[in-house]
């Protein structure tokens, strides 16, 4: 947190951590059968696809088309979400697993235990192996019937994903009957809430917060910087910035559709945002560390710290860093760490040790990060290409809110881009 200072070197960007690329891909393990079809189209229309493809160590529970009519057709999607979640097991069951339980009988998590919307046991499975070798499955709350039986087999990637057949959907107690969440979403108190009151405070005075709420059941992902956030170093004076330079900074932190943690960890494409218009692209790459998601914009780098809100179709995260769009920031015309390769691995820049050792390093020749904050160039002598030299020179120069030093080095066709903000 507070790190405005990012070192990028290619070498890291090879050898550091690889964006998550999932073995396996339930969309089109699902496609050859048209039994299916209703159950794969409503697994990506709730994203649970990519979060499907981006765990290991899964079994998805599938419902033929009739049997998930049921469901399909007498709820709305934040219904069929759930329901759809409860099917996607947290473990690895195949066959031979399914009839070789200990006892009997076990419980498994699900993918809806994480959503936040379970509480005790209603997020789990009960899987029982019941008489003549069948086996069954029910909610894990107490009283539930075993309602649900299993059919047959799919696919099985051991032990990565098994795809296993059920006859009916496992039905939690008030599963069918919970609220649509996002149409009456209060956004800025939930935001408030979560520790970005200056961000709530802010989409509220500059008028963004009605678009918020008006594409909110359309799709839509908030990045939320936390109040911790504004306040670190480096973190430009909004004061110095233009009305127009505040909402495209606010806008920035939004993309118009419905982004869940499974999405975007398994994105390939920079994200585009609300800023994103025809003179600037103002998007972002992500990659994928664990758990950990960090969005990159070529100017600073901010980690995904918590899930405020996942609710189909509106998801609202708060972040560690303000993000700064490298079209308001850096007026450089390719800022140099992006745009990422698609699917290329990212660095984080707590990833990355200090390569500027190991470099032909600019520093010796760099004045003295000035104390007074004052914009200060790449250093004429160092030993940068023309090509970026005067571009990153200009960014320091054309960084409205007190970017403060930027340097570039080019050399064996690796370069570092350090870019320290100083408030
Ligand atoms: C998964 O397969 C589907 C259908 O074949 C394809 O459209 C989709 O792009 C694939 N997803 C990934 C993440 O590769
Ligand atoms: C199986 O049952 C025995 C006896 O009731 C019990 O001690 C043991 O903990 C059970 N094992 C599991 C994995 O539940
Ligand atoms: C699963 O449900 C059955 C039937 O209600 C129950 O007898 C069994 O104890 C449950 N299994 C576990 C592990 O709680
Ligand atoms: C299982 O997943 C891991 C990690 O994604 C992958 O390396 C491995 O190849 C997968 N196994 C199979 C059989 O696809
Ligand atoms: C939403 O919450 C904010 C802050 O708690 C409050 O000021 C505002 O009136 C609420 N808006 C609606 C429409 O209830």
């Amino acid at each position: 947190m507070g790190n405005h200072t990012l070192l990028f070197l290619p070498l890291l960007l090879i050898l550091s951590i690889t964006t998550t690329i999932s073995a396996h891909n339930i969309t089109e393990i699902l496609s050859d059968n048209p039994d299916y079809s209703q159950y794969n189209n409503f697994l990506s229309q709730t994203k649970l696809a990519d979060e499907i493809n981006s765990r290991q160590t899964i079994t998805v529970l599938v419902l033929n088309n009739a049997a998930f009519s049921s469901i399909t057709s007498k709820h709305p999607l934040s219904v069929v979400k759930n329901v759809l979640s409860l099917l996607i097991l947290l473990d690895y069951f195949d066959n031979t697993k399914l009839h070789q339980i200990t006892n009997g009988t076990t419980i498994s998590t699900t993918l809806f235990q994480t959503t936040g919307n379970a509480q005790n046991s209603v997020g789990s499975v009960n899987i029982t192996d019941i008489k003549g070798g069948k086996v069954a499955f029910g909610s894990a709350a107490p009283g539930s019937k075993l309602d649900s039986t299993y059919t047959k087999s799919i696919k099985q990637i051991p032990y990565n994903i098994s795809v296993l057949e059920i006859n009916a959907p496992i039905i939690a107690p008030g599963i069918l009957t919970a609220p649509p969440p996002s149409s009456d979403v209060n956004i800025t108190a939930l935001i408030e809430k979560a520790g970005c009151k200056t961000f709530a405070t802010l989409i509220s005075t500059n008028g963004l917060i009605k678009t918020f709420q008006s594409t909110a059941d359309k799709g839509l992902t908030i990045f939320a910087p936390n109040d911790e956030a504004f306040k670190a170093r480096g973190v430009p004076d909004l004061n110095k910035l233009t009305n127009a330079e505040i909402v495209s900074l606010l806008q920035y932190h939004a993309a118009a559709k419905y982004l869940p943690v499974g999405s975007l960890k398994t994105t390939k494409d920079p994200i585009t945002t609300l800023a994103t218009n025809g003179a600037g692209k103002f998007d972002y790459t992500v990659s994928v560390a664990g758990d950990s998601v960090t969005l990159h914009t070529g100017v600073d780098s901010s980690r995904i710290a918590d899930t405020i809100l996942d609710s189909t179709p509106l998801s609202i995260y708060s972040v560690d860093s303000v993000l700064l769009p490298p079209e308001l920031f850096a007026k450089s015309p390719s800022p140099a760490p992006a745009p990422e390769p698609v699917g290329a691995p990212t660095p984080t820049p707590a990833s990355a040790p200090s390569p500027v050792a190991d470099s032909p390093s600019p520093l010796p020749a760099s004045p003295p990060a000035p104390v007074d904050g004052g914009p200060v160039g790449a250093p004429a002598d160092a030993p940068s290409s023309a090509g970026h030299s005067s571009s990153e020179k200009s960014a320091g120069v054309h960084v409205k809110a007190s970017a403060v030093l930027t340097f570039t080095v080019t050399a064996l066709s690796a370069f570092v881009v350090s870019t320290v903000f100083m408030s």
